[in-house]
């Protein structure tokens, strides 16, 4: 079993780099089977989904047009704190056109549900999600996103673009924090 220590805290591997392509190369499928012929924006959020973005675009069968906003939500904790807030806006028009946002991880949703919202009132046709870590216990809404990599436990999880206390996005692998 591989582990890590960062800071204070050890974090065990559990999903692989190689699980992690094999699913984006599946995702790939899905996400242009779901708008074939057409090329949606994608929207990365920073900084998290820096690593899966990377991957993706490069997996996908089209060249597509990328943008980037960051957020943040857990403010160099733990947990989400519940408040979205806009660290580097959108300067793309996405009036009448259909975005794929790009999550490294959905956990309550908070950012989900504020991104939607935000990408609507500027006129978006139509908006969808791909994230690589979706946690359905931790989540507090209805419209889950479309396209999910795994769904994973309520961990603290780390790699792969994700961090704790900024250390660790360089990790291959998704490590979750490792009990006792
Ligand atoms: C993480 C992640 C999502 C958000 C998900 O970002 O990248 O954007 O939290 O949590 P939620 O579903 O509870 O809203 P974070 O705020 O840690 O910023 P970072 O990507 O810059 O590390």
């Amino acid at each position: 079993m591989k582990e890590v220590t960062i800071r204070d805290k050890v974090f065990q591997e559990s999903i692989s780099p190689e699980r992690i392509s094999g699913r984006i190369r599946e995702l790939s499928r899905e996400i242009s089977e779901v708008w074939p012929g057409t090329k949606p924006l994608l929207l990365s959020v920073l900084n998290g989904a820096f690593i899966f973005t990377a991957d993706l675009i490069r997996s996908l069968d089209f060249d597509p047009e990328v943008a980037f906003v960051k957020v943040s939500s857990y403010g160099g904790g733990m947990s989400s704190t519940g408040e979205v807030k806009s660290l580097m806006g959108l300067n793309t028009d996405v009036k009448g056109r259909k975005v794929l946002i790009v999550e490294d991880i959905v956990d309550t949703g908070h950012t989900l549900d504020w991104l939607r919202r935000d990408l609507r009132e500027k006129g978006a046709e139509e908006v969808r999600m791909v994230t690589l870590l979706f946690k359905p216990e931790a989540f507090h809404y209805d419209h889950s996103p479309e396209f999910i990599g795994f769904r994973i436990p309520n961990d603290f999880v780390v790699g792969y673009g994700l961090d704790y206390d900024q250390l660790g996005r360089s990790l291959p692998g998704i490590y979750k924090l490792k009990q006792g």
